[in-house]
């Protein structure tokens, strides 16, 4: 793979980011640094969606200008992904005067070419969507299944998009490419949508919705959020339907686009349309993640559970994401919900990274400083049939993110951990020592130490700080890339002092957990 573009869904910006948000960015981040290890280029691309009635009221409401409104919001999620560690390469957001210049553009050649037109429509609109459903998209009592509110009758002049002419070629699509939807129990779920389509309504008119993209040509009607929405993973790169830029040609097709199973009909059927309508690429793959509920109950501002990301590293005390980083990316098998509880949260980090990871390398190093004064001597130097574990563990972990099963990697990981603890519990090198026989204890010192130096780079994408503590001790180089990491890093001489043994992780204090600041 030569270059690798990922994405994330776009976040609306009427509220602060919750850890539902954060789940996702961590996720996209996490596949992202995994592939920075396998290719030499990367583009990783989020940001915020600005557009749209809910703006333009929650802005209303809080005395502010839908401008004012969505960058006070916006520096919001900038702020909670830096704190997470997202290291995303650029942010884009709607209301970025080049991505609103090419939605215009993109929108009128798709006029020009017949593929938008006119019509007047009346509909039942969710706001909560700001989508237009039909009546059997409700629930029994005629409420939207999301967002369990009465969807309002709209009449309106819009211009609509003929996405019923994508449909057959966007059923041959996901029916070749098995793969497209991951995971692939979603692909029915989309297939079965497909059945019952009918053209989108792609403007509003502007009586009704004024924050938003207006339409060259046509002063009654502003781009509706969907089209300016989806649009963000081109425009971003620099697509132009008069000549897009090098980056743009670099980069797209995407090779994942990481969002959410309630935005998956948009992104597997909307998108796909117009980017056959505009004659580009498909992307490779569509991630679909579950939802993260909180202590097993659904987020709502209602039930006072929305939890931010920054609150929680706060309340811990953490001067580092890495444990809440590892802690979201596994919380939930590929595709599957996922739960966040404090307890849990505490549980989790301590057992895996603090007393498996962490205190395996720190009393492997303690022991190399006690027993040899930090030195490796030549004949410490043999193969153990552990290496074989760790590179087949290497193997594994490619092998997943293949797929993007992120929490399954990170499983493989801890196992590869858990059985470098059982090799050191089993050679007892205390004992060797005891008992004299120190290259022994060398060599299984040393078999331990390659093996962490993998471990390193394995465990990077999802605790980068706690990594490079990792790769500072035992002086290993965390850029190499995951098709070269071997077990013959450790280099014969003097390795480390004392003083320069420091626990990467200390265990999370449990009295720490302050709810009341989240
Ligand atoms: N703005 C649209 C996306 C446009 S993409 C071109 C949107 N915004 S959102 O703020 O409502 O959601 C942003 C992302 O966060 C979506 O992928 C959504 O699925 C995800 N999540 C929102 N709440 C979530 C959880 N509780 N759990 C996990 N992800 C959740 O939709």
């Amino acid at each position: 793979m030569e270059k690798f573009y990922t994405t994330t869904a776009i976040d609306y910006v009427n509220g602060a980011p919750h850890i539902g948000h954060a789940y996702e960015k961590i996720l996209t981040d996490v596949i992202y640094r995994h592939f920075t290890q396998r290719c030499e280029d990367t583009y990783f691309l989020t940001g915020t969606d600005e557009h749209g009635i809910k703006i333009q009221k929650t802005s209303a409401a809080q005395g502010m200008t839908p401008k004012e409104l969505c960058d006070m919001n916006a520096n919001k999620f900038k702020d909670a992904w830096k704190a997470l560690g997202v290291e995303y390469s650029q942010f884009i957001r709607t209301t970025d005067d080049e991505h609103e210049k090419i939605v215009q553009k993109i929108f009128k050649k798709l006029v020009e070419q017949g593929d938008i037109y006119k019509n007047s429509y009346t509909g039942l609109y969710c706001q909560g969507c700001e989508a237009f459903l039909s009546e059997k998209d409700l629930t029994e009592d005629g409420l939207c299944p999301d967002h369990l509110k009465k969807p309002e009758v709209v009449s309106e002049e819009n211009y609509f998009f003929k996405l019923t002419k994508y449909k057959d070629a966007i059923i041959k699509h996901i029916k070749t490419n098995p793969d497209f939807i991951i995971p692939s129990f979603r692909a029915n779920e989309v297939l079965n949508q497909l059945e019952n389509i009918e053209d989108i309504s792609v403007s509003r008119a502007k009586s009704n919705v004024t924050w938003g993209v207006p339409v060259l040509g046509d002063d009654d009607q502003v781009i509706y959020v969907w089209i300016d929405a989806l649009s963000n993973y081109i425009t971003a790169l620099g697509y132009d339907p008069d000549g897009s830029s090098e980056k743009f040609n670099k980069y797209w097709p995407a090779e994942v686009q990481v969002i959410g199973k309630d935005i998956l009909k948009f992104h597997s059927i909307y998108w796909l349309a117009i980017l056959m309508a505009l004659d580009l690429p498909l992307p490779k793959h569509i991630l679909a993640h579950g939802w993260i509920t909180i202590d097993q109950t659904k987020m709502s501002k209602s039930l006072g559970n929305v939890i931010s990301p920054t609150s929680v590293l706060e309340a811990f005390n953490l001067d580092c994401p890495d444990p809440l980083r590892y802690y979201m990316a596994s919380a939930a098998p590929c595709g599957k919900d996922g739960n966040y509880s404090d307890e849990d949260f505490k549980e989790k980090v301590n057992a895996h990274l603090a007393n498996s990871m962490g205190n395996l390398l720190n009393r492997t190093l303690s022991m190399l400083v006690k027993y040899f004064e930090g030195d490796i001597k030549p004949e410490f130097k043999v193969k153990s049939e552990l290496f074989d574990k760790a590179l087949e563990t290497v193997k594994a972990v490619k092998h997943h993110f293949d797929y993007f099963e992120v929490q399954e990697a990170a499983q493989k990981i801890i196992e590869l951990v858990d059985v470098t603890n059982k090799y050191v519990t089993d050679n007892a090198p205390w004992t060797l020592a005891k008992e004299g026989q120190m290259d022994k204890c060398g060599e299984v010192l040393t078999t331990v130490l390659e093996v962490m130096c993998v471990i390193s780079s394995l465990i990077y994408p999802y605790c980068p700080n706690i990594a490079k503590a990792m790769a500072e001790q035992l002086s290993y180089n965390l850029n190499t890339k995951l098709d070269d990491v071997n077990c013959d890093n450790i280099k014969v001489g003097h390795l480390i002092d004392k003083e320069n043994i420091k626990p990467v992780f200390l265990r999370m204090d449990s009295e720490l957990a302050d709810k009341s600041k989240k």
